[in-house]
């Protein structure tokens, strides 16, 4: 295929890059499909699962995902992206197969973690991939599109929930996992038709095939020139792309910066909403499995409507902005949720709606910012020589923090009370206001590397500028 005309290359990229963005809207649905199922796996008429039962295939995804984001760095430059990803895919589809068909409780926890491997490792090489197979100028953009296919995936799973539920069969719930074998396929399929990217071929010194690769995706005149700017990445790259460079002291900042980030955007609870919603809309009154779903429908529209939004005010309102506003509205959201709670008995009939106007309060919040700000924040802080491995640590923490919440939101909510937990995540969010203070660094309009520049001469985040 030759591909001369500028146009002609942008519709390439974004073919390519959409296919394997289904990997992004795979690790939405995997993550969401939950959603909707819980209150069916617990229905007394089926299998009737306790709630730590139910913590167990709900966090099983999680610890899946821990173990595929720490394997995925290494493998996938032995074996190169694209191969990466197919394998995930595969083990997608085997997934979404052994968790609708599961005849136990103790196979279906087996089947979410194959599928939380997947997920870890789509979690990774997925951007990772889209971002090396970039022409460079979109890179940014890119980056924050794959939350957006994350949030698409999520409202994906809870539509197909919500037409596959019926309250008079409790086992509703296997045909919900089974639809995810759907787009696994779709991905699976899909990337065979993409190339391996430039960047890992020429890294493996196969320039030949690198550069009939940028002659797709590059504008005709650049490829020479970017083939040369990939060979000295890569030089410089192979100096100290280490794990150990990573947690040299000049980059501790950054490293603290990505792990926190992410410690924020999971301890306030995001995925109780995402995960639990149904039951908590449940708890707020609204009776039948299948109604409790419906809210949850619009909660994740609105995920993507203002994820988009978020988008399009990044690099316009800057990071910062952002990150106050969004942080200083979730708390108010969370105050508001426990305060549902809280005054349940006197609400009486309009808690619902008092609980639902607080929900989608909070996801606005997050969708503008925490959402696509964890991923964006972890992918510029790093230098580009060790962006790999931090990246991956980035990701590997917001699964564990992912990993905590999910596990402990529901004892939490026994000790507590629901109003204390969500109460608790307020607090939190008050926590990541002040952190943010000190360490979200404005990297709007800045380059690599001048950030790189930033933390060899030893400066505070805040003080990064363009
Ligand atoms: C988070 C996920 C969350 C999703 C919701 C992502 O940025 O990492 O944990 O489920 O946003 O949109």
């Amino acid at each position: 295929m030759m591909i001369s005309k500028k146009s002609g290359n942008k519709s390439v990229i974004v073919v390519i890059a959409s296919i394997a963005a289904t990997g992004g809207l795979l690790f939405g649905f995997d993550t969401g499909v939950i959603s909707g199922a819980q209150n069916f796996l617990q229905d007394a008429g089926g299998w009737g699962i306790s709630d730590s039962q139910l913590e167990w295939v709900t966090t099983a995804v999680l610890i899946g995902a821990i173990l595929g984001a720490a394997l995925s760095g290494r493998i996938t430059d032995i074996l190169g992206r694209k191969k990466v990803i197919i394998a995930a895919a595969i083990i997608f589809a085997i997934g979404a197969v052994a968790t609708g068909a599961a005849p136990s409780v103790s196979t279906l926890v087996i089947g979410r973690i194959v599928i939380g491997i997947a997920i870890g490792i789509a979690s990774f090489s997925v951007p990772l991939y889209i971002s090396e197979i970039s022409p460079t100028k979109s890179r940014g953009a890119l980056v924050s599109m794959n939350q957006l296919m994350i949030t698409i995936g999520i409202l994906v799973s809870y539509i197909t929930d919500y037409a596959i539920a019926n309250d008079n069969n409790p086992f509703s719930w296997r045909w919900m996992f089974y639809v995810g074998f759907i787009p696994a396929i779709i991905l699976l399929v899909g990337m065979f038709f993409v190339p391996e990217t430039p960047r890992w071929l020429i890294g493996k010194g196969r320039e030949e095939e690198g550069r009939k690769v940028l002659e797709k995706v590059e504008d005709p005149e650049l490829v020479e020139e970017s083939v040369q700017k990939i060979k000295a990445d890569i030089a410089r790259e192979s100096e100290s792309a280490s794990y150990r460079e990573v947690f040299k002291p000049w980059l501790r900042t950054a490293l603290f910066i990505a792990v926190g980030i992410m410690f924020f955007q999971q301890l306030t609870g995001i995925n109780t909403i995402i995960y639990y919603s149904p039951k908590i809309f449940k708890m707020a009154g609204i009776e039948s499995n299948t109604l409790s779903i419906l809210p949850s429908i619009l909660l994740g529209a609105v995920n993507v409507l203002f994820t988009v939004v978020s988008i399009l005010l990044l690099d316009k309102l800057g990071r910062r902005p952002l990150y106050f506003i969004g942080m200083s509205g979730m708390v108010v959201a969370l105050v508001c949720v426990g305060l549902s709670f809280f005054l349940e008995s006197t609400l009486g009939d309009k808690l619902a709606t008092f609980t639902v106007a607080s929900m989608f309060l909070y996801i606005i919040f997050f969708a503008v910012s925490m959402g696509p700000l964890g991923w964006l924040i972890i992918s510029e802080v790093f230098p580009l020589k060790v962006r790999g491995v931090g990246m991956s640590l980035g990701s590997l923490s917001n699964w564990l923090f992912n990993g905590i919440v999910a596990f402990t939101f529901l004892k939490l909510v026994n000790a507590l009370s629901a109003a204390g937990a969500f109460w608790l995540y307020a607090g939190i969010g008050i926590l990541a206001i002040i952190w943010g203070f000190k360490y979200i660094p404005e990297t709007k309009g800045v380059t690599l590397e001048q950030i790189e520049d930033h933390w060899r001469e030893g400066k505070k985040p805040r003080e990064l500028k363009m």
